[in-house]
């Protein structure tokens, strides 16, 4: 029921050649992905020339930022309107780099999730514990906060329409990933918080990522969990390879998990 979502986050990586030759080749591989939906990320500098690339292909082309407004005297930033117009139908909200590095607060990544919805593109609400968080048990505190925060004012209706993605701070870029097991049971603990604020039809139906850590020789068992419904990969997304291979193995792990 919930098709498998595989996301690439290059994060602030690469020249416009690069990810063109990058794009081009994550196309070449994954000419017609079978059970899995595929979405990347570039920076803001490669979107038009990936977007070209991912032209007529199944692949989507997605932002790793917004501002909330349509337009106006915000010094640096890139409104939805503009990445509507790049080709972009995913953005993320809430990164945890994000939220660390440039202080994005609850609040402002509630108002880009309601923004990209206005404009038809898709958020990626991202969500997750910090090791300090983990060690003191604040883990689903942390979480649930997050998420009330992140789609506060939503109708259940505009609940339905987002990804979510669980990323442990801790795992991000450290080689670390949560167990499959980890994962679930924090994915399980979302889905009762969604299926509150929205429906239980609707939470049944959103499809809840993990990210951190992901790489081709761990995404067959994170996948193959019921409650994992695709991934969030950053570094592994760098290399054309490897980013097929978990997107295949996502698809097919969860295939197979949720008996598709
Ligand atoms: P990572 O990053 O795969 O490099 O851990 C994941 C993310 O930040 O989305």
């Amino acid at each position: 029921m919930r098709t498998p979502l595989c996301v690439g986050n290059w994060k602030m990586q690469g020249t416009i050649a690069e990810g063109r030759a990058l794009a081009t080749a994550i196309r070449d591989g994954l000419k017609r992905p079978r059970g899995v939906d595929v979405v990347i990320c570039p920076p803001f500098t490669a979107l038009a020339a990936v977007n070209e690339v991912l032209s007529g292909s199944p692949l989507r082309l997605g932002a790793q930022n917004c501002h909330w407004e349509a337009a106006g005297a915000h010094t640096g930033e890139i409104s939805l309107p503009m990445l509507v117009e790049v080709g972009c139908r995913y953005v993320l909200a809430g990164h945890s780099e994000r939220r660390r590095e440039m202080c994005e607060t609850d609040d402002q990544i509630n108002r880009k999730v309601q923004a990209a919805l206005v404009h038809g593109v898709t958020p990626i609400l991202c969500v997750g514990e910090t090791a300090d968080e983990r060690r003191q048990g604040l883990t689903f505190t942390t979480i649930e906060g997050q998420l009330r925060a992140g789609l506060a004012g939503l109708t259940p209706d505009a609940i339905a329409r987002i990804v979510l993605a669980y990323e442990p701070v801790w795992a991000i870029g450290t080689g670390i990933n949560a167990t499959p097991a980890q994962a679930a049971e924090v994915h399980g603990y979302l889905r009762g918080l969604l299926s509150e604020l929205s429906s239980k039809d609707a939470a049944g139906a959103i499809r809840i990522l993990y990210g951190g850590s992901v790489k081709a020789e761990n995404a067959d068992a994170l996948a193959a969990e019921p409650e994992i419904d695709g991934v969030l990969v950053g570094g592994a997304s760098l290399n054309p390879g490897g980013f097929i291979a978990i997107a295949k193995k996502t698809a097919r792990a969860g295939a197979t998990g949720k008996g598709e």
